[in-house]
Order: structure tokens, then C-alpha cells, then sequence
């Protein structure tokens, strides 16, 4: 069983994914810290109605980013975590902590990485015209959104969607890849080579899709 802390900053649909996985007798994880740095948050909610720990640190009170950074890492420590999940937590998170976390911290985005890094995923994307978006879940390198890529799914969009009705439809998926991923990665099937996962026993759907249809 590897224990896991989950970083927050808001509605947290993608850390209750987590936690409906991990009510699974089978899963390999389970949740030992959820940190939020927004006090008064939806996902703190879920975490404590899980009879989950919760802690928030709020960003604001600190000087810098390291000493708040230092902060996170003390609380992780104490909770005796192995693995994190960066779930919706809106901070930019300095290099010294993040190679001290390194192919240990995950994150997931609402795009098809390396495409749409940042904010604002959906409109760029419907105003870039691609046929395919989708959301994926990375190993955390210190540039943003970036680093080896462990799953993927994907969306198309259709002709006149809005960006609310597209990021409804890419959130479902989040909440299927995201303990997906950790699973495969409590599992120890993951593996890190360069700037690529390879995942043992892992099976491909080799989907060829058109859109439109020809
Ligand atoms: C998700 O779209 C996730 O991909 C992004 O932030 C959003 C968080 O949503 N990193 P939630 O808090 O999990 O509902």
C-alpha cells in the first residue's frame, strides 16, 4: 500500500475521483494528507467527509516561494507520503522541490500535453480549431506542464462547442485517468526513461479516429 498526499486548491472532483478509487479493497494507494493553500475549499470537504487529514497552507502568510515550498515538504514528511498528486493545486512549484519529489509527484492537465500548457486549455484549443483535445497525466518537471507523460485520453471537440460544455467532457475523462495513473504507478509497473514512461503489462488500444467522419 503506498500512501499518498493530494495538493489542492479548489472544487477537488479530480481528488474525490481519487478517493472513490481508493475505497476499492484492491487499490494500491490510499490517501494520508490532503493539503489545500485555499482555506475554505469544496475539495477540503471531500478529503474530511473521507475522514481524510486535511491541512491547509495558506500561500499568502509566507515571504517566498521556497519557504512556502519548504512548508509543503515538512507536512509531507511528517504525513509519511511516498507519492503525490497535484490535483487542481494552482501554485507554481519552485525546482528544489520539485526534484526532491522527482518521478514521485504527478500531475494532470486538461489538454493533450505538449499542446495548451498553462491556463485556459479549453478556449485555446477551440480557438486554435484542433479536432482533438483531451487531459493527461504527467510526472511534474520543473518547466510547467511539462514532463514524462504516463496516460492520456481524448476528446473531440465538436463544431460550435463552448469551452464549458468541452471541459464537462474532458473532466469525466480526468476522473478516469487520474486513478488510473496512480494505480499504475503504486503498482510499481511505471518506469521513467529520459523523458518517457514505460509501463509494464500495460495494454494499447490502437484507436484510429477521423473527425469529422471521411
Ligand atoms: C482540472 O481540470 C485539472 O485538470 C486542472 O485543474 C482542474 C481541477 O479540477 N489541473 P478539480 O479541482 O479536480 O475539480
Amino acid at each position: 500500500m503506498v500512501d499518498v498526499a493530494v495538493l489542492i486548491s479548489g472544487s477537488g472532483t479530480n481528488l474525490q475521483a481519487l478517493i472513490d478509487a481508493c475505497a476499492d479493497d484492491d487499490f494500491p494507494a490510499r490517501i494520508v494528507l490532503v493539503i489545500s493553500n485555499n482555506p475554505g475549499v469544496k475539495g477540503l470537504e471531500r478529503a474530511e467527509k473521507a475522514g481524510i487529514p486535511t491541512k491547509v497552507l495558506n500561500h499568502r502568510g509566507f515571504d517566498s516561494r521556497e519557504e512556502y515550498d519548504d512548508q509543503i515538504h515538512e507536512a509531507l514528511k511528517e504525513s509519511g507520503a511516498k507519492l503525490i498528486c497535484l490535483a487542481g493545486f494552482m501554485r507554481i512549484l519552485d525546482a528544489r522541490f520539485v526534484n526532491r519529489w522527482r518521478n514521485r509527484m504527478l500531475n494532470i492537465h486538461p489538454s493533450l500535453l505538449p499542446s495548451f500548457k498553462g491556463l485556459h486549455t479549453h478556449e485555446r484549443a477551440i480557438e486554435a480549431g484542433v479536432r482533438y483535445t483531451g487531459c493527461t497525466v504527467h510526472f511534474v518537471n520543473p518547466e510547467l506542464d511539462d514532463g514524462p507523460i504516463i496516460t492520456q485520453a481524448v476528446v473531440a471537440i465538436n463544431p460550435d462547442e463552448g469551452a464549458d460544455t468541452l471541459a464537462a467532457r474532458v473532466l469525466e475523462k480526468e476522473h478516469i485517468i487520474y486513478p488510473q495513473a496512480l494505480r499504475l504507478v503504486a503498482e510499481g509497473r511505471v518506469r521513467v526513461v529520459g523523458n518517457k514512461v514505460t509501463i509494464r503489462d500495460a495494454e494499447y488500444e490502437n484507436l484510429a479516429s477521423v473527425n469529422p467522419k471521411p
